[in-house]
């Protein structure tokens, strides 16, 4: 090989590393999340670590710096192990007022051995009741995953470890408003819901197993950052960075892993609710 090739072959190798390098960097969570309650007892170690903790007294919670309109934000979650009956750890991106928008994940604890419950809701212009409920196909309790939302003008899907659970078209066409307009903070809190979570509220939180504590780690969120009314994204794709999953959808793949899901792990759907709305289920659930 000429040295010329072994250089090029070496500056290759070292772009190759460089790139790879910044992919899997992810934001330090001092500069991206504030503790915003629990006095203490959330906790953000070293920049990259963070945890939320419950004892009888309180839980705790945090929320972003950032308000985002429109992103593909990623956190890895380890839940509360063990006994985790009566805790819900919420995740979700939320704006203010009567009008709220909201896209939430929520685990609902269970007893050691027992499966959580990925609760998951959109809320447009301040109306929810839009339930999809699942297990996982895994333990949550025992390492990380990650929890991603995909929020674009077209759609929101919620993914678990790049698998999609759950995809929410935009149908403002059929009147369905859509979350496009009011910028959202990520928030996330560890509480005691022990009259509902768990069985409906037939098992209770065990408080001498406590402190509860739920850990997060590797945020990265490619989102459009609003601040003093400006996005980040500006009116076009100016800002020079990959804005591909600005109009993200579904691939083939991607949509039979959807249906898989669908299929084998979601255990309630508001659209097949028939009990719930009598006169007919709401327009969204044509679209699916
Ligand atoms: C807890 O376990 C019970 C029994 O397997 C199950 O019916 C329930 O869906 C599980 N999850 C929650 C959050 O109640």
């Amino acid at each position: 090989m000429s040295s010329s090739s072994t250089s090029k072959l070496s500056t290759f190798l070292l772009l190759f590393i460089f790139l790879g390098s910044i992919s899997i960097v992810s934001a330090d969570f001092n500069n991206e999340f504030d503790i915003t309650w629990g006095d203490g007892r959330g906790k953000i170690l070293n920049g990259e670590l963070l945890t939320l903790s419950l004892d009888k007294s309180s839980g705790s919670g945090f929320e972003s710096r950032n308000e985002y309109l429109f992103g593909k934000i990623d956190m890895q979650l380890k839940l509360v192990p063990g006994n985790s009956a009566g805790t819900v750890t919420a995740y979700y991106l939320s704006s203010k007022g009567s009008n709220w928008d909201e896209i939430d994940f929520e685990f609902l604890g269970n007893l050691s051995g027992d499966p959580y419950i990925l609760h998951t809701n959109v809320f447009s212009q301040g109306k929810g009741n839009r339930e999809q409920q699942f297990y996982l196909w895994f333990d949550p309790t025992a390492d990380f995953h990650t929890y991603s939302i995909l929020w674009n003008p077209q759609r929101i899907i919620f993914s678990v470890d790049g698998t999609p659970i759950r995809e929410f078209k935009n149908s403002e066409s059929i009147g369905v408003p859509f979350p496009k307009s009011q910028p959202m903070r990520i928030h996330s809190s560890l509480w005691n819901a022990d009259d509902w979570a768990t069985r409906g509220g037939l098992v209770k939180t065990d408080w001498s197993q406590a402190p509860f504590t739920a850990s997060y780690r590797n945020f990265r969120a490619d989102a459009c950052v609003v601040s003093s009314g400006k996005s980040s994204c500006g009116g076009s794709a100016s800002s020079g960075g990959n804005q591909a999953w600005l109009s993200e959808e579904l691939d083939n793949t991607k949509q039979e892993r959807l249906e898989w899901v669908q299929k084998n792990y979601m255990i309630y759907n508001y659209c097949s609710d028939s009990k719930r709305f009598p006169q007919g289920f709401p327009p969204e659930c044509k679209m699916a």
